[in-house]
């Protein structure tokens, strides 16, 4: 048996290569907007049509022209459009945790834009620890978002980022998440939210895409032991929320200026969080004043009522809510409840009206009732700003600044392309394309597994040593012989969506199965094989 000059570990956590990428033709496709004066010139009439009139003037008229029943249709995520205003139906639900995604009804991918830029899931690029970065990141997502927007790919409204803190390691989302450590995600959030937002104009009314700040708060558990979010209680002191779980989002409303909040499923120290006036009137429109619209997680006010029994109706429920703080509902629980809450006197015109303008605010601020958007700011923006080399070797450059090295004994590393004559890939991730996605994921421009990767340096052998990351077995015997004939060997290990997950927590964080086996095994002294 020939030794292995070197073997080392590379535990490559859920993270994205990106390389090039080919464009097919333009495929026509009109992005939704309101107030198309030019096939409608009655709407020249209507003061909310006038990007000349300030934004108040302009949403008080909106909102002074709907009936109560047209409104209730903007209090939901899928909100119904008013023909005879010129205001098509919008959808409010897009997400760019890491790059455009096709989560949620509001994005697709398909001609003239079948990919976007895939950067690293949050978690690795928290570890650059590089807020500049961070801010960079958001820009190029929302000039492919806002680029989408254009094709009539995308909305304009993006649910992300999720700035919880991981305090437990073992929650499924942690991923998610710039990590525990709340400075670093108060920066992570308010920067990436700059990114998305900010107008090169440097106009702080005007929205490039709307960011939103989730899931508020003290959320960090999904289903643990069966324990689910849906019910869970938060007991967390005021010391703790103030020093740990408020501080991100404080931060995206304070220096990020996000356009909106989402609250979350679960209850904090016994109130629903959608349905607490100290969380949201209270601590984010009226100590923070946040600049936009609060958001209920899909679709907590169901939640709230058939899982927590925290109400004694749906009327009752809808208007706690709403008295609460909430201006949209990710789903349809609104406009099925609102209507009873009124006319029962649970809920009044006046909260519908704040409701409906915090929202019709933030669409204003997207240029949505500008009319055509193509002749605005953005509107030039196409497919051929979507996965640009430029983009992808941002995305690349991410990956390099967030790789953790632990251990380099030996000075192992970095290896020589030339004189490794044989490369040994060992592990169940080394040949995988869409686990590196992560989750909230969106189509990538391109794929390319670590093993791809690694073979256009060098020629490689290739072992998966177990069946799967759940590693049942470790193929102990074939993955020394692989290992034993090889100048070097890589072992990329760790966990997939199928370990962890949003619905699926850990109950601890060891390598799956006989991972540490096969590792055990194969970084033994290589004459050991
Ligand atoms: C616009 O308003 C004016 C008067 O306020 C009215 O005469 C005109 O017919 C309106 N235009 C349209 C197209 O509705
Ligand atoms: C942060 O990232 C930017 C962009 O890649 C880079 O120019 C800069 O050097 C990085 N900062 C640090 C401290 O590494
Ligand atoms: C409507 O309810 C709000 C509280 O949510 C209250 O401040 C306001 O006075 C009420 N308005 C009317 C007209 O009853
Ligand atoms: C690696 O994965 C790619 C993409 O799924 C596949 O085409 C290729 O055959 C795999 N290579 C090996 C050696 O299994
Ligand atoms: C760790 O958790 C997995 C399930 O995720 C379980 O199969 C395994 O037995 C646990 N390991 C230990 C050491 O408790």
């Amino acid at each position: 048996m020939a030794p292995a000059k070197h073997s080392l570990l590379l535990c490559v956590p859920l993270l994205c290569f990106i390389l090039s990428v080919s464009r097919p033709v333009f495929a026509e496709r009109k992005p939704v907007f309101a107030c198309d004066v030019t096939s409608n010139p009655g709407l020249l009439n209507f003061s909310f049509c006038d990007p000349s009139l300030d934004l108040k003037t302009r949403v008080d008229d909106l909102v002074s022209r709907l009936t109560l029943q047209e409104k209730f249709g903007w209090l939901v995520s899928g909100a119904r459009g008013v023909s005879r205003l010129g205001i098509p139906n919008y959808e409010w639900w897009s997400e760019a945790l890491h790059g455009v995604s096709y989560t949620g009804p509001g994005t697709k991918f398909a001609s003239p834009v079948p990919g976007a830029t895939s950067f690293p899931q949050v978690i690795l690029t928290g570890a650059t620890f590089n807020e500049s970065l961070f801010e960079l990141i958001g820009k190029v997502v929302s000039t492919e978002a806002r680029a989408m927007y254009n094709v009539g790919l995308a909305g304009l409204t993006f649910w992300s980022p999720n700035v919880n803190i991981f305090r437990d390691p073992r929650w499924g989302r942690g991923q998610e998440t710039p990590g525990e450590d709340p400075l670093l995600s108060s920066k992570y959030g308010a920067a990436y939210v700059r990114g998305l937002q900010q107008t090169e104009d440097g106009n702080e009314e005007r929205l490039k895409v709307a960011a939103c700040c989730k899931h508020y708060t003290a959320y960090d558990l999904d289903n643990w032991k069966g324990i689910q979010r849906y019910t869970f209680n938060a007991l967390v002191t005021q010391q703790d929320l103030d020093d740990t779980y408020q501080p991100p989002f404080k931060s995206c409303v304070l220096e990020g200026n996000v356009a909106s909040v989402m609250c979350s499923y679960n209850q904090v120290n016994g109130k629903p969080t959608c349905g607490d006036p100290d969380l949201l009137a209270g601590v984010i429109r009226d100590e923070w004043k946040l600049n936009g619209y609060i958001v209920s997680d899909c679709d907590s006010l169901h939640e709230m009522f058939n899982s927590q029994h925290y109400t004694k109706t749906p009327e009752e429920t809808a208007a706690l809510a709403v008295k609460s703080g909430l201006d949209l509902n990710c789903g349809s629980f609104l406009i099925t409840n609102a209507p009873a809450a009124l006319s029962r006197g649970l809920l009044n015109v006046t909260d519908i009206d704040r409701a409906v303008a915090n929202n019709f605010a933030t669409l204003m601020r997207l240029g949505f009732f500008d009319g055509d958007p193509s002749n605005r700011l953005y509107g030039n923006l196409g497919a051929g700003d979507v996965c640009t080399q430029a983009n992808q070797e941002l995305a690349r450059e991410v990956a390099r600044q967030g790789i953790v090295l632990l251990k380099n004994t030996e000075t192992s590393l970095p290896l020589s392309p030339t004189a490794i004559k044989s490369l040994a890939v060992i592990g169940p991730n080394s040949n995988v394309s869409h686990t590196m996605l992560g989750n909230y994921e969106g189509t990538p421009c391109k794929y390319t597994t670590p093993l791809q990767g690694l073979t256009a340096s060098v020629p490689t052998v290739y072992h998966p040593g177990c069946a799967d990351v759940s590693c049942a077995t470790a193929q102990l015997e074939d993955a020394k012989k692989i290992a034993s004939t090889a100048d070097a060997v890589v072992l990329v290990m760790g966990s997939d969506q199928s370990i962890e997950r949003e619905g699926l927590d850990r109950v601890n964080i060891t390598l799956p199965g006989e991972q540490q086996d096969l590792i055990t095994e194969l970084q033994k002294c290589p004459k050991d094989l």
